[in-house]
């Protein structure tokens, strides 16, 4: 008989316990007791209320092994939300990432755990602002970032995450455009537009002066102090939301899932990840020949989603992201330009 009672049974203990062969290095046992009940039953409500969990890379260790259904960067995310059968999509995020999820699939519910998980970029930039810019720049396409309002994306020709953003700005350039307008992420375009010079590309990219809260405090001098106390054998990650300084000096630079597959892919000894730090703990459960160096860096808008709140979530099917349809119509466009931009 099922109970819903939030204790740590054996019945707990035992459906957990693959999960926690994985993340024993990060959770005490006395701390795992208290996460694997919430662990148990919502992975048991899930499956009652034909819900799938979309678990963004930046979602602590409890959530991204313990009840992620699909778990990756926002490409993934928005590719795996378009094709889904689950009639229930909690997202595990931030709300921009939601907002994607419903354009994509208006007739499911979709919900996230806290209404005020948020995000700098997407707050920098409203959709009267995109208006201004294409007043302004009459014929330069928009090339917009995920992290922004559907209202921003209704205002956009193609959106784009870290992972394409390139693909789709050279995508552009060979359709005839020589200057696009990237939007709200300065340092996301500015690592564009170094990438297209080094490649020899004349394409101009204009850019609006919005940043992340989290990559712009990255410096050189942190990377050189890095350096100096974890050896000179420490490979160095950067998310290109950071400051075109911290790319240079980085040895790789990608989204969150490419970073991660960095990583899997050439086992480096000694690595840190300029990005969000829970990522960090995520990808050393996966990779223990790695030692990973966190940056202690949390996202505030990330961290509000916990485990209590997905269980809150399922149980009152709240909160629930509505997105007036005819917006939604309009910011469906670009962010199906860009999936089949990333083709
Ligand atoms: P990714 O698309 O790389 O997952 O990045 C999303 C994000 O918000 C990074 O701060
Ligand atoms: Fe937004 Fe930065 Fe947080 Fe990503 S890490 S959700 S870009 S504030």
């Amino acid at each position: 008989m099922h109970t819903n009672k939030l204790e740590y049974t054996d019945e707990v203990a035992q459906a957990t316990a693959p999960i926690y062969a994985k993340l024993d290095k990060q959770y005490k046992q006395d701390h795992w007791q208290a996460l694997a009940p919430y662990i148990y039953e919502i992975n048991r409500l899930k499956a009652e209320k034909n819900a799938v969990i979309l678990a963004h890379n930046y979602m602590t260790p409890d959530i991204f092994y313990g009840v992620g259904d699909i778990v990756g960067d926002s490409l993934k995310l928005a590719q795996e939300a378009a094709k889904t059968k689950a009639q229930v999509i909690v997202q595990c995020g931030v709300h921009f990432m939601a907002e994607t999820s419903k354009i994509l699939c208006p007739e499911k519910t979709v919900l996230i755990p806290d209404m005020k998980a948020g995000c700098s970029l997407s707050e920098s930039i409203t959709g009267e602002d995109v208006r201004k810019l294409k007043a302004q720049y009459p014929g330069v396409p928009i090339v917009t970032y995920v992290n922004t309002s559907a209202d921003v994306k209704a205002e956009s020709d193609v959106c784009c995450t870290s992972s394409n953003a390139l693909k789709i700005v050279e995508k552009l350039g060979a359709e005839g455009h020589k200057r696009v307008m990237m939007t709200p992420d300065m340092y996301l375009a500015q690592n564009v537009a170094n990438e297209l010079k080094k490649k020899g590309s004349d394409i101009e990219v204009l850019f609006w002066e919005g940043s992340c809260m989290v990559h712009e405090r990255f410096t050189k001098t942190d990377i050189d102090r890095f350096r100096k106390q974890h050896g000179e054998n420490l490979v160095i990650l950067a998310h290109p939301e950071c400051p075109p300084e911290i790319l240079e000096e980085a040895d790789y630079a990608g989204s969150t899932a490419q970073m991660n597959d960095y990583i899997v892919e050439k086992q480096p000894p000694r690595a840190m990840l300029l990005t969000e730090c829970s990522m960090s703990g995520n990808i050393a459960s996966n990779n223990p020949n790695v030692e990973l160096i966190g940056t202690c860096q949390l996202c505030p808008h990330m961290q509000r989603i916990t485990l209590p709140k997905i269980l809150k979530s399922l149980q009152t099917m709240g909160e629930e992201v509505i997105i007036d349809p005819a917006i939604a119509e309009r910011a469906r466009h670009p962010i199906e330009r860009m999936l089949d931009l990333s083709q």
